[in-house]
């Protein structure tokens, strides 16, 4: 018998591609839909070089296509195409303070695209879905840790983070609407690292928005210093606390989740939290990655960013419950990925 086929929106970024080969290694068949918004191809490639470089490390095919999950017509066209079984829904735009600056083409591509892409999976009798939701959903913590039932869409500060709620909002509607639906939201907590071939990674365009892609860049000598956003939190060396999840362990959760869903029974609409419940500081981070490279990396103390909060990190025990699935790597795992990564591609995916 043949396994699912699974289409994945977005396929071509960061969390994706790593969960594009996960799907791979397990032999389900995946078919990929990105706009290339945040993604690399090389003039003339057939594939995004991060897809390229996944099906070279597993010797599989993805059927890829270019396409705006805003666009009816062409979604219309990859559903009439293949028999999809379950759709994993990462493409979104989810630079936080940009989302500020152009709230509307956040909230349509990734509200709108989101919903375009829900009809067509209806008008095709394909109910079953796993979305790319966030930890910023739970806006300000109440608690820590945080686990699933922590309210959520109060105190989202920025128009990245409502757009992950609302879409959030809109999935729970539609699973009380037809009992058909099947949705399963992934809330990531803060993902960082990158495959332990350093092969594939994430890609940043422009200056890094978050710290380890920054830190990276620092001990390349790319960017000269480190800011460090606030040294009087309330934390253990007053630096932001929070949950950082290696991205290899992100997509095994993504594999873990989709068996579950797949299940012909299962139905309705959860969340759960893909975290590892532990929480590391920005100088903790920093320690752990002049580890890795083996050299001090310079930084500055500065004021705290606009939005940020103290300390985030999950209860991550409803995943480990539902589908089985708990985080294995530690930070020092995750930094001594990301310098690899960084050594060997210095300019991301471009060639130079
Ligand atoms: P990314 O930018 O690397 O990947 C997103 C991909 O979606 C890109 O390849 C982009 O080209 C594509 N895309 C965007 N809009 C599209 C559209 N309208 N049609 C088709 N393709 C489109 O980002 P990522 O870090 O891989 O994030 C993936 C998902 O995970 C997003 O939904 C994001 O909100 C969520 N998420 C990410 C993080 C994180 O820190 N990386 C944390 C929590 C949640
Ligand atoms: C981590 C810590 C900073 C950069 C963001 C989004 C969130 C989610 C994940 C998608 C904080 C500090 C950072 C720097 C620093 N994305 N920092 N200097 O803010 O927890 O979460 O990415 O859903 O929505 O908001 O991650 O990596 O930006 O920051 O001191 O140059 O590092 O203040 O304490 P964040 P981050």
């Amino acid at each position: 018998m043949s396994l699912p086929v699974i289409l994945v929106t977005g396929g071509a970024g960061y969390v994706g591609s790593h969960t594009v080969l996960e799907l791979l290694n397990n032999n389900y068949t995946v078919v990929v839909v990105d706009n290339l918004v945040n993604a690399h191809k090389d003039k003339g490639a057939d594939l995004p070089e991060a897809l390229r470089r996944v099906e070279r490390m597993t010797g599989r095919t993805v059927y890829f296509h270019s396409v705006d999950i805003q666009n009816k017509e062409e979604l219309t066209r990859i559903f009439n195409h293949y028999k999809i079984d379950c759709v994993m829904h990462f493409a979104a735009l989810k630079a936080v303070g940009e989302s500020c600056q152009i709230p509307l083409t956040y909230y349509q591509n990734n509200i709108t695209g989101s919903s375009v892409l829900l009809e067509v999976m209806k008008n095709h009798g394909v109910y079953k879905l796993v979305y790319s939701s966030s930890a910023t959903v739970y806006g300000i913590p109440q608690y820590l840790p945080l686990d699933e039932k922590h309210p959520t869409g109060q105190g989202c500060t920025n128009p990245y983070g409502k757009s992950k709620y609302f879409v959030e909002e809109i999935m729970k509607d539609l699973c009380s609407s037809d009992p058909l639906w099947a949705i399963i939201s992934l809330r990531y907590f803060n993902p960082v690292g990158a495959h332990e071939s350093g092969e594939i990674g994430e890609d940043p365009l422009g200056i890094p928005n978050n710290l380890m892609p920054f830190i990276a860049q620092v001990a390349s000598g790319k960017l000269p210093r480190l800011q460090i956003f606030g040294s009087d939190y309330n934390t253990h060396d007053g630096t932001g606390v929070r949950d950082y999840i290696h991205i290899s362990d992100l997509s095994a959760g993504h594999v873990s989740s989709l068996k579950c869903i797949l299940k012909p029974d299962y139905t309705g609409f959860m969340a759960f939290n893909l975290g590892t419940g532990k929480g590391y500081s920005v100088l903790d981070v920093l320690k752990s990655f002049e580890k890795a490279c083996g050299k001090k990396l310079p930084y500055d103390l500065v004021p705290r960013r606009p939005g940020d909060i103290d300390s985030s990190y999950a209860d991550a025990t409803l995943s480990k419950k539902t589908f089985n699935w708990t985080a294995t790597k530690g930070i020092d795992d995750m930094c001594q990925d990301t310098w690899l990564w960084q050594q060997k591609n210095p300019n991301g995916f471009k060639s130079q």
